[in-house]
């Protein structure tokens, strides 16, 4: 590949939004690669562009850092997203959204008993304990590491 094909971590950062700073950091964590001119400057190939738009995507819709890698290192060879690739892979994330939207929806609907209450009460309140899962956790102050619930 000649190196006029190959971009500059300034043309990556105007053309894809990142900064600097977290072109460096998912390089660290393996998610994009760069080569180094004989000066030490880092050059990406174009299809970087590619790579960092299905990393924003991913982290637009909730993934962790890495579920990202997880997804990207089903690719073979490293190959940045194809179109297929990003059909099979985005479909996984359907039901994620899905279920993120019943959460929020939940949330939602509890905020209206909340509205002027301020009560924030482990035992009835919604928003301040949903779906209960303070009771499952048995009684007292659940969320307490255990030394600190018993007596002294
Ligand atoms: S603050 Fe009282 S029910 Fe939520």
């Amino acid at each position: 590949m000649r190196t006029t094909d190959l971009l500059t971590m300034g043309q990556v950062v105007e053309r894809s939004g990142f900064a600097a700073s977290a072109l460096r950091f998912y390089e660290r964590e393996g998610l994009v690669q760069a080569t180094r001119t004989t000066g030490n400057q880092r050059r990406y190939e174009r299809s970087v562009l590619r790579r960092l738009a299905f990393i924003r995507a991913a982290r637009n819709v909730g993934l962790r850092l890495d579920e990202v890698a997880a997804a990207l290192a089903t690719l073979p060879d490293g190959r940045t997203p194809t179109r297929a690739d990003w059909t099979r892979l985005s479909r996984t994330w359907r039901q994620r959204l899905d279920d993120q939207i019943a959460a929020l929806s939940r949330l939602r609907d509890g905020l209206d008993s909340c509205i002027g209450c301020g009560c924030l009460s482990m035992r009835t309140c919604a928003m301040s304990n949903p779906e209960d899962v303070a009771a499952a956790r048995g009684p007292g102050a659940s969320f307490l590491p255990a030394p600190l619930r018993s007596p002294a």
